[in-house]
């Protein structure tokens, strides 16, 4: 009985959101397994198809592989027959997370707080789609001179999309660098990361001299959430929702991983045509709106685009092109050395360890990529940036780790910015080292006057 229950659930049948009711994890355990030869890969393979389970390491049961990491949500009554399952093929396992809803339980938390007046917004914990979209209008509207806010599209479900444009006059010829947070619902740190991004932007600019170096050559653009239906079914409905809410045969299943949508070997590699699945590719690229949008914003900006960012989490990546294939493109020694430096500045702020690689290399191939398209286009530094963590919290990564995350992302993103900056702009980067350098000649100078 239950199992039928727990089945029809998967399959969308006699969902709790059909019913207006919240997705119920309690519970839910989150598994670690890593199979250690052919046999194992194929009996795990089996269980996660054959029960539906939800796998979060890698996205696809094709993906699963010897010896490398898998995360899987295993439903509150599927975990005996699945264990034992496992046990029947001596496949071990550890317990990531004991009880899925105690995790989300605080999270809940959130909405009874007593949130205090935007002008002390909170940049330490997560915020609700209505008021980060407030939050966009009042960063335009107090810091009307740095930032503007500008409409990007809509969403499938007709909700606008906004971006935030930081710039300051300038009488030269301009670069932009793009960044999104939140292609992927559940991943709250990322939105989190991109206002923590710009509110230190506005409140640094006037005493840090390599924002004013970039601000001056450069336009930064801000997509705070790019799945906005998603988000916020994840705040009303399904915690742990990944996709977009577009609507596909007649309601028997909803959402297009927006990460596979792009026109770049669409729906090669994994990514699935089956619209159930967490990784569906949509009916064409670009059919979702929200794809579209960014796609036509890239498009109309892409002779001045010299970075693109695209913010998820989690695993602690820097990834550069390509994912859908394992093959390096020309640009990878450069791109890898900058991520490299960035990983290097990150680790500095809390230590945390990150890897830099090709997204296929380093987490699985996946065709349709915002980062893929937009390398192929021209723009070489395209990256993708794995936030925390590594595998204790996921994708509920809790409040307290809001901060310290922005922080060391905010040293990585910069590093980057600045090494295009300096790239494209070689003489006004030079006027500071230009500086650097008479300064090092006078000191030595002075220094040798003084010993003589
Ligand atoms: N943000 C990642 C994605 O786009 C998911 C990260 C967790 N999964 C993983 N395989 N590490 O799919
Ligand atoms: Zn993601």
């Amino acid at each position: 009985m239950y199992l039928i229950l727990w089945n029809a659930g998967v399959l969308g049948i006699l969902i709790p959101q059909v019913l207006g009711m919240k997705i119920n994890y309690d519970g839910d355990q989150v598994l670690k397994i890593i199979p250690q030869n052919k046999d194992q890969v194929l009996c795990l393979q089996n269980i996660c198809s054959s029960s539906q389970l939800d796998l979060w390491k890698p996205l696809q049961p094709e993906d699963i592989n010897v010896r490398s990491v898998v995360h899987v949500r295993i439903p509150s009554v599927a975990l005996q027959p699945v264990k034992e399952a496992m046990l029947h093929c001596s496949l071990s396992f550890n317990i990531l997370v004991g009880n899925l809803s105690q995790l989300l339980g605080s999270q809940e938390e959130i909405k009874l707080r007593r949130r205090r007046s935007i002008s002390d917004y909170d940049y330490t914990i997560y915020h609700p789609m209505e008021e980060i979209y407030n939050w966009i209008n009042v960063m335009a509207e107090k810091h009307s001179d740095l930032v503007t806010q500008h409409y990007l599209g809509f969403t499938y479900e007709s909700r606008p999309m906004h971006y935030l444009k930081i710039s300051k006059p300038s009488k030269g010829p301009k670069k932009i660098v793009w960044m999104d947070c939140g292609i992927h619902a559940r991943e709250w740190i990322a939105p989190a990361f991109c206002q923590w991004f710009v509110k230190e932007i506005v409140q640094n600019q006037e005493n840090d001299p390599r924002i004013q170096k970039i601000l001056k050559n450069i336009d930064l653009y801000v997509l705070p959430v790019l799945n906005i239906d998603g988000y916020i079914y994840t705040w009303t409905t399904d915690r742990l929702w990944r996709k977009s809410r577009s609507k596909h045969e007649s309601g028997a299943c909803y959402g297009v991983d927006l990460n596979r949508n792009f026109n770049v070997k669409w729906c090669n590699f994994g990514s699935s045509t089956n619209c159930t699945s967490n990784s569906y590719c949509g009916a064409s690229p670009e059919s979702e709106p929200e794809t579209k949008a960014v796609v036509d914003f890239v498009e109309r900006t892409k002779s001045d685009m010299i970075c693109f960012l695209t913010i998820h989490s989690y695993s602690q990546y820097i990834l550069t092109a390509y994912g859908y294939s394992k093959d390096l493109p020309k640009s990878y020694n450069e791109t890898i050395k900058v991520a490299a430096m960035a990983a290097s500045e990150l680790k500095k702020k809390h230590g945390t360890d990150y890897q830099v690689g090709s997204f296929a290399n380093l987490l699985y191939e996946a065709s349709g990529t915002s980062q893929d398209w937009v390398h192929d286009l021209g723009i070489d530094f395209s990256y993708t940036i794995e936030l925390r963590d590594n595998g204790t919290y996921q994708f509920i990564l809790p409040e307290d780790q809001i901060q310290p995350t922005c922080e060391e992302t905010m040293a990585g993103v910069m590093t980057i910015i600045e090494y295009v900056n300096d790239k494209y702009f070689p003489n006004k980067a030079s006027t500071s080292c230009g500086n650097l350098h008479l300064y090092a000649l006078l000191s030595t100078f002075l220094t040798i006057v003084v010993m003589t």
